[in-house]
């Protein structure tokens, strides 16, 4: 072999070598260009996980063909719009709303009311899909019932609280008008008309101030907590009171247990919860009435009572009684300068802080507001 021949012997087996070497990388390269509907494990494993996810959320998804032919959906879908496992073609509204997208080729969105009484929201857009003409459907079904209903809870209470502060600003304006034509010497019609406007303004400051207690409650605002001692607090509160109770002939006394754990609360907040409950007894009852404040420890909670026996609560208002500007009108009377929001206040600081109130009421007998309030440390006052 001359040494020519050697070199090209060589040369071609290193060719070889080197492209076999090649050919293993660059064949699974192409097999993954040419074919991307074979996923990689680690794709596999993605889309199940994004599955997994799909599945347990709570609106319900769906793709379909066209005609509405199910290709996939979560149970949650299944379960809002009534469908079997062995349902695999839509119909009704649902169908409608799919061909319209499919034609439109655009965000189709609907509200459905199926007989069971439920609302539901449906949004579905029409996809070409990849690699080829043909169009699947994908479908979102909301449950929107509860963000309805917040909705039309919102509205009511943006008419009722614009005609509470309609109200008094009428009738000052009225007075106002009344008394620049009076003649000077009128004094006892300028007096009562004063009387009126001084009440009207002290109800819309009442007002004002209490939707802005409720605004700083319901936006979340932190609350300062540190341990509290509940009997004192009470205490203090209802001695604050005791000036006014004496001008309406109401006796109120405060009976508490020797030892009560401390709680961790915000004292201010916690003192509304007073003013309000014992507040609204002397308001609401007449001269002559009780009220008692109690406060006893119970396992790990702090049990609060505020009783009177005063006119009672009718039982067709009670589960209406801590609903934002919720008042009992009494025949003939435009209420009292209540602003109907004490007691979603009180509700609401006693929520945050981690309690619950209730309340029991007959005709004629009186009322009591319960409230338990965890004590948390559990360190014990003297
Ligand atoms: N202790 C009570 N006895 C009788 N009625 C009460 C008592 N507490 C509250 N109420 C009734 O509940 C309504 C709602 O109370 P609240 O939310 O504090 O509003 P208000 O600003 O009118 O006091 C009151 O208008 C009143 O009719
Ligand atoms: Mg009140």
């Amino acid at each position: 072999l001359s040494l020519d021949l050697l070199g090209v012997i060589i040369v071609a087996l290193m060719f070889l070598c080197l492209s076999a070497a090649l050919a293993v990388p660059v064949s699974w390269y192409w097999r993954r260009r040419l074919s991307p509907r074979q996923p990689l494990r680690s794709d596999t494993d993605k889309a199940r996980r994004m599955e997994t996810f799909l599945r347990a959320l709570p609106e319900g998804l769906f793709l379909s063909d066209r005609e509405g032919r199910l290709l996939w959906c979560n149970s949650r879908a299944r379960e809002l719009l009534a469908l079997d496992r062995t349902d695999f073609q839509l119909g009704g509204e649902v169908l409608t709303l799919v061909q319209r997208a499919a034609h439109s080729r655009q965000l189709e969105v609907h509200e459905l009311s199926p007989a069971s009484g439920a609302r539901l929201q449906l949004r579905v857009l029409s996809q070409q899909q990849a690699g080829s003409d043909k169009h699947s459907v994908g479908g979102i079904v909301t449950d929107v019932a509860e963000q309805r209903h917040q909705e039309e809870l919102y509205r009511h209470l943006i008419r009722n609280m614009w005609h509470e502060l309609k109200t008094p600003l009428v009738i000052v304006s009225m007075h106002i008008s009344k008394m620049r034509q009076l003649p000077n010497e009128d004094a006892e019609t300028r007096a009562a008309s004063l009387d009126v406007m001084e009440s009207e303004v002290e109800r819309l400051t009442n007002l004002t101030s209490n939707i802005l207690l409720l605004s700083r409650l319901e936006s979340e605002e932190p609350l300062h907590l540190e341990p509290v001692n509940i009997g004192a607090l009470a205490e203090q509160e209802v001695i604050s009171l005791l000036g006014l109770a004496e001008q309406k002939g109401i006796r109120v006394s405060i009976q508490s247990a020797l030892q009560l754990p401390r709680i961790q609360a915000d004292r201010g907040w916690l003192r509304q919860v007073f003013a309000n409950l014992v507040g609204n007894a002397i308001k609401h009852c007449p001269s002559g009435t009780q009220v008692e404040v109690r406060l006893a420890s119970e396992n790990k909670d702090i049990a609060i009572e505020v009783a009177d026996n005063g006119p009672g609560i009718p039982e067709d208002d009670l589960p209406h009684l801590f609903e934002k500007l919720y008042r009992i009108q009494k025949e003939g009377t435009r209420s009292t300068q209540g602003s109907g929001l004490g007691l979603s206040i009180v509700k609401k600081i006693v929520e945050r802080h981690g309690g619950e109130i209730t309340v029991k009421s007959k005709v004629d007998a009186g009322t009591t507001f319960v409230i338990r309030l965890p004590a948390g440390e559990g360190k014990l006052t003297n």
